[in-house]
């Protein structure tokens, strides 16, 4: 086929953005539109190619249109993000490796890291725990973001922690990233000034309208006991002995958060507004969780 033939990437755009319209998928695992995941998809399999200078009238060899047409076409029938399928998420402007052993990272907690905490944390931290850490990528973007934190990845999926050593070892972060396995803090050595955790905080009721895409998610990543509750309140109990004097508790909680700030009145929950869509975010210092304990 001479190359005036070819179908430029505007007008493969154009097609496979209506063809996901069409099929009614889902967005809000790396994207929230068809246009947005059409450019991701074809992007990304250009810049694999070698191919630098993307505009819309450039023509496409068939061998690639072959390839993307192959992933939006399983896109399409298995409902699967297009990160599995790319075994690429981004988040805080990086490249993560994931895969269906770990949720696609799109916790609003990113805008956070991105503002270094501000103005919640008064100076860098030195030791961050990220707690239900999955591939690792809140953890490793805190390390990338506090460039002298010493930062501990736990889970208690070990399928997770294969895909979090491999983020690890991606960003060449062995020497202060730790990955470790553990029953929320019930292994996790030591403290910290900073615990960060988006766990699971979805109820099974919940759970069971929830589009197809998720189902391709682990279960153990998303469904919580309890409507949602179980998790997030064990976190609550245990982070006060896992934090430093001054340290803090960033606890993600989605639309759970109503029910957990009714389940816990004690607690002087900070919930926090971001910029870029998401909710049910807190913040709670160690002497505010103490100040709840009993006598
Ligand atoms: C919502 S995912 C979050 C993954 C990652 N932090 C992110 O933001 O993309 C929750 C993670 O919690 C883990 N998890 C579930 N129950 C846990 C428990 N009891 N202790 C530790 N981790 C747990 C799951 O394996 C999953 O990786």
């Amino acid at each position: 086929m001479e190359p005036q033939q070819r179908i430029s990437a505007q007008q493969y755009l154009e097609r496979s953005a209506a063809r996901m319209e069409e099929a009614g998928l889902f967005f809000g695992h790396g994207t929230d539109n068809a246009w947005d995941e059409a450019c991701w998809l074809l992007e990304t399999l250009l810049k694999r190619d070698g191919v630098q200078d993307i505009h819309p009238d450039l023509p496409l060899s068939p061998a690639l249109v072959a390839q993307a047409d192959a992933m939006l076409a399983q896109r399409l029938s298995t409902r699967t993000p297009l990160a599995y399928l790319l075994r690429e998420a981004w988040f805080c402007g990086v490249p993560f490796y994931v895969d269906e052993r770990v949720l696609v990272p799109r916790s609003p907690i990113a805008e956070l890291i991105q503002a270094g905490f501000a103005p919640l944390l008064q100076q860098a931290p030195r030791r961050v725990l990220d707690l239900c850490a999955g591939g690792g990528c809140i953890g490793i973007a805190c390390a990338l973001a506090f460039e002298e934190a010493e930062v501990v990845l736990s889970d208690i999926s070990p399928e997770a922690l294969e895909v979090a050593r491999m983020n690890v070892a991606r960003f060449a972060l062995q020497n202060r990233v730790q990955v470790l396995q553990s029953d929320l803090c019930a292994a996790v050595p030591g403290r910290f000034d900073l615990i960060v955790s988006n766990p699971p905080y979805v109820a099974q009721d919940e759970y069971d309208t929830l589009p197809g895409e998720f189902k391709r998610e682990p279960v153990l990543g998303l469904v919580s006991a309890r409507e949602g509750l179980a998790i997030p309140l064990r976190i609550l109990d245990q982070a006060v002995d896992k934090l430093d004097p001054g340290g803090m508790l960033v606890l993600e909680t989605g639309a759970t958060w109503e029910l957990l700030a009714a389940t816990r009145p004690d607690l002087p929950f900070l919930w926090l507004e971001f910029e870029n869509g998401g909710e049910g975010v807190c913040a709670l210092t160690r002497e505010q969780l103490l100040a709840t304990l009993p006598p």
